[in-house]
């Protein structure tokens, strides 16, 4: 969900940097060939992802979340050189295609891709971590941040995608019965009243939490 007007985002987009021909490309065939593509960042958000990462030249970048590579391949653009980004998905159908594309991007060497849950790989990973993105199954957000804020740098920063959920987490009676919007609720209030972190929640697309690790 999206809540800007469509003129505003319009807009907002034609005076942003365009999106570069690979991500359209990813967009593109992501769009033709792969199920559920409004999961992918897209052009925006991808630019925003980018953007961050570029202002803190990260070492080390995880995201819980591939997909098809979109938000990886932006955040790995900031990477200092010799900088890894590791990047955990549990869907095995994607990584023939995702592959591809990070190879495309010129990025193979500096992406490690996981297949598998990412509540299992996540405890075997060692930080130290300077960003990490966390976009994958919405019941586990509370779990991913207590596990990645351990991992994180002080003023690491961490993004998590999603968090208004179509608006949904504004009402607990609205949520009832949607254990994605309850799990949401559930991570905002944690992250609100976490001591460890502070933390802005934007209003961008689904909503997206910049949390920084003090
Ligand atoms: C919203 S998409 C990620 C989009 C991507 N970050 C982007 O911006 O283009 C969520 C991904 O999380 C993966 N996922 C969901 N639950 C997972 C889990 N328990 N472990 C690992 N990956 C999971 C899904 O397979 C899906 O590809």
């Amino acid at each position: 969900m999206n809540f800007l007007h469509p003129d505003i985002e319009n807009y907002a987009q034609l005076h942003s940097s365009p999106e570069s021909e690979i991500l359209q490309k990813l967009n593109r065939e992501t769009h033709a060939r792969i199920l559920r593509p409004r999961m992918l960042s897209g052009h925006m958000q991808g630019k925003l992802l980018e953007m961050i990462s570029c202002m803190l030249q990260p070492e080390r970048i995880l995201e819980i979340g591939t997909y098809t590579g979109y938000s990886a391949i932006c955040m790995a653009r900031g990477l200092k050189k010799n900088g890894k980004l590791i990047t955990i998905d549990h869907n095995p159908e994607l990584e023939e295609f995702t592959r591809s594309f990070f190879k495309e991007a010129g990025l193979s060497d500096k992406i490690e891709y996981l297949i598998g849950e990412a509540v299992d790989i996540l405890p075997t990973l060692n930080g130290p971590f300077d960003l990490a993105f966390i976009d994958a199954d919405k019941e586990n957000y509370t779990f991913y941040y207590e596990h990645v804020l351990e991992k994180l740098k002080p003023g690491g920063v961490i993004l998590a995608d999603n968090v208004l959920w179509s608006g949904k987490v504004l009402s607990e009676d609205a949520a009832n019965g949607d254990p994605e919007a309850n799990a949401l609720i559930h991570f905002n209030k944690f992250v609100q009243n976490d001591q460890r972190a502070e933390n802005l929640m934007l209003p961008f697309r689904d909503g997206l939490t910049i949390i920084r690790k003090l």
